[in-house]
Order: structure tokens, then sequence, then C-alpha cells
């Protein structure tokens, strides 16, 4: 809505024009029984009042018609509002399969984003129009909460865990992004932009250089390749050769998104947070066969390395002939 006192955001996501649609059903049924009552309170007030010969009203015993049209009446309303609703959030919460993946660091008070080629940000997201978009986010420090109101998307960014969040912007242009959560003094200025751009320009400027920069850029799945070596992982999370001695660890190719048991015959699926677990609490669940030996490497690493790594695990494919090789540049 372009007037000069707007009463809504502008629409610029494919989630937007679903929430849209959604909230003005819902305003149309509100204002449809305001109105309905407001109107037929006077009026029935002046029609049965009192009168010489009507003083007083007759008392009425209950009608079965009139009891199911009003219970079956608003039952058939909410249904509506429930399945619409419940399709809504099933689009918001079910990121599609295909998306470009940017990880996301909250802290007092600014947001760190980066791209899988490893672009950085700081308080700017740069994004593809047309393109769905998944942010990988969590925070370094309290709950913080990454809301764009124009793409009518808000998720709580957590520390200690990752929440995700996905979007298809639909519209180039740039669009405030706010932080939603209260998270200190500065909470009201923990925000920025947006920037929704044509692909060829995105890509243009995804290969651009980062002003301010230091050091060559790299992706989250290369980076964490390097700390994969750097803290040894690699000694045990190896595929062991034949005569080799069993390797201490899992081997992670391939391991991502599949489902491992567990010492105790539970099962979990390897995702984000259980590789984020597994580093930071290695105990908690240790995969079956395996004892229970690897150190816990909280506070040695920064939520950004925790996420390289991640990105690292996730890029190990089957096929890759060893967990020491050489990481695919990123790619999503
Ligand atoms: Cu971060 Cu409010």
């Amino acid at each position: 809505m372009g007037s000069n006192f707007p009463l809504f955001p502008e629409a610029a996501s494919s989630t937007a024009l679903r929430v849209d649609a959604l909230f003005f059903f819902w305003l149309a049924v509100a204002a449809f029984f305001t109105i309905a009552i407001f109107v037929l309170l006077p009026v029935l007030a002046i029609k049965y009042r009192r009168r010489p010969g009507r003083l007083i009203g007759k008392a009425v015993h209950g009608s079965t018609p009139l009891e199911i049209a009003w219970s079956a009446a608003p039952m058939a309303i909410v249904m509506v509002l429930f399945v619409w609703g419940a399709e809504v959030f099933f689009h918001m919460y079910r990121p599609p399969n295909e998306t470009w993946d940017v990880d996301v660091v909250g802290k007092r008070w600014m947001w760190k984003l980066e791209h899988p080629n490893g672009k950085r940000e700081i308080n700017e997201l740069h994004v593809p129009v047309g393109t769905a978009v998944k942010l990988h986010m969590t925070s370094e420090d309290v709950i913080h909460s990454f809301y764009v109101p124009a793409f009518r998307v808000k998720q709580d960014v957590l520390p200690g865990r990752y929440t995700t969040l996905w979007f298809r912007a639909i519209k180039t242009g740039k669009y405030h992004l706010f932080c939603a959560e209260y998270c200190g003094n500065e909470h009201s200025k923990m925000g920025g932009w947006v920037t929704v751009m044509e692909p060829a320009d995105f890509q243009q400027w995804l290969s651009g250089e980062t002003a301010g920069a230091t050091g060559p850029q790299v992706s989250p799945a290369a980076a964490g390749a390097e700390l994969f070596t750097k803290f040894a992982c690699s000694s045990c999370h190896r595929k062991a050769g034949p005569g080799e001695p069993p390797s201490l660890g899992p081997n992670l190719e391939g391991i991502f998104g599949t489902t491992v048991k567990l010492q105790g015959g539970a099962t979990v699926t390897v995702d984000e947070n259980y590789v984020r677990e597994s580093i930071l609490d290695p105990t908690a669940k240790v995969v079956d066969g395996f004892l229970p030996v690897m150190p816990t490497f909280k506070g040695q690493m920064n939520e950004d390395q925790v996420l390289a790594l991640v990105a690292y695990v996730k890029s190990l494919t089957k096929s890759d002939a060893s967990a020491s090789a050489a990481a695919p540049a990123g790619g999503g």
C-alpha cells in the first residue's frame, strides 16, 4: 500500500500474500459480527420496547432448530479458519527442498549473516527475488527474534539451539529487518535491511568484494573442513580402512539427514541441532556401538565456528573419498 498513511507494511513475500488473505478474511468475519451486533442491538431494543399491552415479555422455552443453528454456524466458521490457518502455518514452517541457506547469528546488538559462499554481512541481508531463502539462526547471548514485517515472518533466535525461517521474496526493494524480542539497552536499534535484488544483480553482488573484509572469502563448509582438521575431529571421525583399527567416532560421510541408532535403543535424526549438540555436549546422545569418549568443545568454539562445522558435516556425501577431502563449495 503506497499511501502516506500505510496501515500495512508492503507485502513482499509469498508468505505475506497468504497471511494477508487469511487476515482479511478473519477481519471480514469479525466486522460482520461486530456490525450485526451493533445494528441489531438498537433495532431490537426499539422493536421490542415496553408498550401498553406488552408490559411483560413472553417466556421462550428452548428451540431445537435455533440451538442447532447457532452451534453449527460458528462451528463452520471456526473450522474454515482452522483449516485455512493450518495450511498457512504449514507453508510457513515447511521450507521447500531447494533453498538458498544463510547462517544467522544474533548477538547484542547486531545480526551477523553469512551466505553459502562465505560472503558475510552485518545488519543487512541481500537475497535474490523469487528464490526460497532459508535462515539457520542461533544467538550468542540472549533470545532475539528475526522479524521482517514485509515478509510476514518472525522467528525467535535462541542461544544454544538452531531455529530456521524461510521466505520467498516476490518484489525487489529494501525492507526493514527488526529484532522483535526485548534483548537489552539497544534492542530497538538491533535491526537493518533486507535487500531483494534481481537474480543477476544478486550474483554480481555475491561475487563482489565485501567492504572491510579481512582475508579470503571461504564458504562455511570449507571453513568447517579446516576446523575439522584443526580441532582434530578427523582423527576419530573417519572411515577405517581395511586392516586399520576401528575408528573411535562414527564416520560422518553421508550421515546428515539420516536417522541413527543411539546407545539404549533410541534413535535420532541427524540435523543441525543434533550435530551442534554432539559438538558441545558429545555424551548427551552417543551413537550405538561407540564409547562416550569425545571431549566437549564448549567454550572452545564460537557460534560461527559451530555453524561452519555443521555446514561441513552437511556437505559430506557418501561418495567423498575421505572425511578430510576438501569440502565442495557451498550451494545450499
Ligand atoms: Cu535482539 Cu531485541
